[in-house]
């Protein structure tokens, strides 16, 4: 008896490994690729909980687009509860979807993910908390997302561009851009250096604007007063 229902199971996780070894075949050549650590295919399907949240996130959103209720996000509870990964089945997620390391990743019920887009571990995908509508981030074609980044608000991230660890970003970000810090700066576009001081138009910080303007007040006043202040103590540099 024991030796039958052994032998069930291995055959039902046998044809499960198959499924999902057939379906998500484009999804595990991509892992295979950008991923020199995944050895095989059959440690990619057993092994990284990226791929699992997919397997879920897929099964949820047929789910919710066939608006069946409760079940999709009952669902994608389940996958959180696995993988550590919060994926709403209301998100749209193009071809070759790669979540590497996964724990903490949250992806929000309209955001919108191009084809061959990797996020690493602690990436938010979310609202600002304001916003009622379309209120997740868009992200174009080959975007990578580096771990622990934060794109809050309804933008766009346009393709080919890589947003740096941690950084947090609320405004647009062109094509082809390398993006990084808190608020997010532009820092490479079309593989050119950007000028941080000089590109304040797509960077704005409001402490650092706040902070120059001080500064010339200070100044004004040092003028004014003819109290200057000693050699080297006026050259103060507030780029971050
Ligand atoms: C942003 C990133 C893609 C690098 O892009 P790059 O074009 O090669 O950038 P560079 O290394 O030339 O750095 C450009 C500038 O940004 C700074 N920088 C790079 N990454 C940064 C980050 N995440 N946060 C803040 N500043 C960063 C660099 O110090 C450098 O500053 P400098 O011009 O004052 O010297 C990369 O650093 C990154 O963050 N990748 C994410 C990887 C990841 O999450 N891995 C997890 C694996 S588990």
């Amino acid at each position: 008896m024991i030796t039958a229902i052994l032998i069930i199971l291995i055959l039902i996780a046998v044809i499960k490994i198959l499924t999902i070894y057939i379906i998500f075949a484009d999804d595990i050549k991509t892992i295979k690729e950008r991923d020199p650590a995944a050895k095989s295919a059959l440690e990619v399907v057993l092994l990284y909980t990226g791929l699992h949240a997919l397997v879920v996130y897929r099964m949820s959103h047929q789910l919710w687009a066939w608006k069946v209720p409760f079940l999709p996000r009952w669902l994608s509870q389940v996958g959180r509860f696995w993988t550590g990964i919060e994926i709403h089945p209301g998100a749209q997620i193009g071809k070759s979807f790669f979540i590497d390391h996964g724990t903490g990743v949250v992806v929000g019920e309209t955001a919108i993910i191009g084809d061959n887009v990797l996020l690493y571990q602690g990436v938010t995908l979310g609202g600002t908390g304001k916003e009622t509508g379309k209120r997740h981030p868009t992200l174009g074609n080959n975007v990578v997302v580096g771990a622990g980044a934060k794109i809050l608000g309804n933008i766009t991230i346009g393709d080919n561009s890589y947003i740096g660890a941690n950084a947090v970003v609320i405004k647009n970000v062109p094509a082809n851009s390398t993006v990084v810090g808190i608020p997010g700066r532009i820092t490479k576009q079309d593989g050119r250096r950007i000028d941080m001081e000089l590109a304040h138009m797509q960077v704005s910080d409001p402490v650092m604007e706040n902070m120059s303007k001080l500064l010339g007040r200070i100044k004004t006043l040092e003028a004014k007063t003819g109290c200057e202040a000693p050699k080297g103590e006026n050259d103060v540099d507030f780029t971050i």
